[in-house]
């Protein structure tokens, strides 16, 4: 791998914990700002040792391939990596993935390479602290307002939270936002909330690298970073896009959603009101949210059976 790091983020400070992220203008469209893949000889493996485990791979694995592959002792999320055999990843973005190695500290186990002899550990307290810091500073630019979400229930950053028994976000999450960035709803097929958008790069990997039609990229820089289009245009519709969906099927979050499915995974609750991301109050419609036909109960079913003629008990002369 080459140690050139200049266009790629780096691990954000513990102490003063702003995320770095690359100049647009270092980000080549098409490939990002992907870690060049070493050539590795075919057929070649690597023995490695994750958290004292011995684990064999093929030589162009990652230490995360490796971490799969072994019964480790913590959980490990990779949420900018999508599936790198599928052309996408792994990106070193979100640094959600840090583990620690004996050889070379504390690394992200997406793109790093997994080679032979190296000792791994995803349990130490600084692999397992960077983590959860990395974790944290992605919720903190995420409002959390999930039953208002089209991705609730198949969210990544949910799922990853979840199983990383997340219950307050050290640094908040941005639910009170003084400015949400409005909904860009002016495809008919696809739906973008940047307000969700976890700056993971797979969506413009997917339009780029794969659909090679080039309509994504991340522009701005700080925190004005966002999805936006190569011809810069300002609306999805206004773009070059061809609606193939393929950024909404890789997206981890609710940042990209295809239109059908905007609403599919709301919580409407009768007498409540929620607020969706951009803290429009959406209230509960009594026509809309009166409970549908439901599975009869079990002693619905016997009662119903009961009363109905069937032909093992035909009508009697009283019916
Ligand atoms: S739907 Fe449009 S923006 Fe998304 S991957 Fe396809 S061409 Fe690119
Ligand atoms: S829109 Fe989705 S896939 Fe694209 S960068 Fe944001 S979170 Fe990642
Ligand atoms: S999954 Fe490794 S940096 Fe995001």
């Amino acid at each position: 791998m080459s140690t050139d790091q200049s266009s790629t983020p780096r691990v954000p400070d513990v102490e003063n914990p702003q995320p770095t992220m690359p100049l647009t203008e270092d980000i080549r469209p098409g490939t990002a700002n992907d870690p060049p893949v070493e050539t590795v000889e075919p057929d070649r493996t690597a023995t490695l040792t994750v958290d004292g485990e011995s684990v064999t791979v093929s030589a162009e694995s990652t230490l995360l391939d490796a971490t799969e592959e072994t019964d480790t002792d913590d959980y490990v999320p990779a949420l900018c990596s999508y599936d790198e055999h599928d052309e996408i990843g792994p990106r070193s973005e979100c640094r959600t993935c840090m583990v620690e190695t004996e050889e070379h500290g504390v690394v992200p186990s997406c793109s790093f390479p997994a080679q032979d002899g190296m000792t791994v550990r995803t349990d130490t307290t600084e692999a397992s602290e960077a983590r959860d810091v990395n974790l944290d500073l992605l919720l903190s630019n995420h409002n959390l307002r999930c039953t208002t979400c089209g991705k609730n229930g198949r969210c990544e950053l949910q799922d990853v939270s979840i199983e990383n028994d997340v219950v307050e976000p050290r640094y908040g999450v941005f639910d009170d936002r003084d400015a949400y960035e409005p909904l860009d709803d002016s495809s008919p097929f696809i739906q973008i909330d940047r307000n969700k958008c976890i700056l993971c790069n797979r969506c413009v990997e997917a339009c780029n690298d794969v659909q090679v039609e080039g309509v994504l990229r991340i522009e701005g820089s700080g925190e004005d970073t966002r999805i936006g289009f190569q011809n810069d245009a300002e609306t999805m519709m206004d773009s070059t896009c061809v609606s193939c969906g393929h950024c909404a099927t890789v997206c981890p979050t609710g940042a990209l959603v295809e239109q059908g499915l905007t609403d599919a995974a709301t919580i409407p609750l009768p007498g409540f009101t929620q607020e969706n991301s951009i803290g429009k109050t959406v209230e509960a419609e009594n026509d809309r949210f009166q409970p549908g036909p439901a599975t009869p109960m079990k002693g619905d079913q016997k009662s119903e059976s009961a009363a109905e003629p069937t032909a093992e008990s035909p009508p009697t002369e009283d019916d």
